[in-house]
């Protein structure tokens, strides 16, 4: 039998797909997400979000909502997060308050409301860009992605002749 699965930041890029393979496995999926900006405009639904999902907009570090949010949950999956990897340097309060103090939140509200799972995401800037294969079929570690100049452009790091990697 499905669990109730709270899943933060689920209206984003990894939580819409997480969120829709919870469901497609017969579990109950409740998402908390603040809708930022940012990431979804002025939308007040979310785009491509997962028929059958609850949606709780709220902030992850406001207690009361968080503590809705996790009644009747057997599980939490932690995405709500600020992403941006060169923003954070400069909004380094917010991304701190959202991240950190956003996640303390949870932690604190699952005190008086344990689950049988927590599941939180690592940062992309634990493991960087990952392993590539250049066009000569050598491997690149290290590799760095540019900003593309244009949208035919491969999104994949370039080598020294301008070919596209692959992972
Ligand atoms: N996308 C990747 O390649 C990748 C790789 C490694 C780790 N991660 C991690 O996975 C998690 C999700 O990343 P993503 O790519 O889906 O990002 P995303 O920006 O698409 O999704 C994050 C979601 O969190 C919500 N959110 C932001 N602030 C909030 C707040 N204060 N309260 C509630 N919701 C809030 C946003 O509205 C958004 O829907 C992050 O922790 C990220 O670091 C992502």
């Amino acid at each position: 039998m499905g669990e109730t699965v709270l899943v933060t930041g689920g209206a984003g890029f990894i939580g819409r797909a997480v969120t829709a393979e919870l469901l497609r496995r017969g579990n109950e999926v409740r998402v908390l997400d603040s809708l930022i900006e940012q990431v979804h405009g002025n939308r007040d639904h979310p785009e491509d979000f997962p028929a059958g999902a609850e949606l709780i907009v709220g902030d992850i570090r406001n207690k009361d909502v968080v503590t809705r949010a996790l009644q009747r949950v057997d599980s939490v999956i932690h995405l709500a997060a600020e992403v941006g990897v060169g923003q954070s340097m400069y909004a380094v309060e917010r991304y701190t308050s959202v991240n950190e103090t956003g996640s303390a939140v949870l932690f604190e509200a699952l005190i008086d409301k344990p689950v049988r799972r927590v599941v939180t995401a690592s940062s992309m800037s634990i493991y960087g860009e990952g392993l590539y294969e250049d066009a000569d079929g050598n491997l690149v570690q290290d590799a760095e992605r540019k900003p593309r100049t244009s949208d035919s452009q491969s999104w994949d790091p370039l080598d020294a002749q301008g070919r596209p990697s692959g992972l």
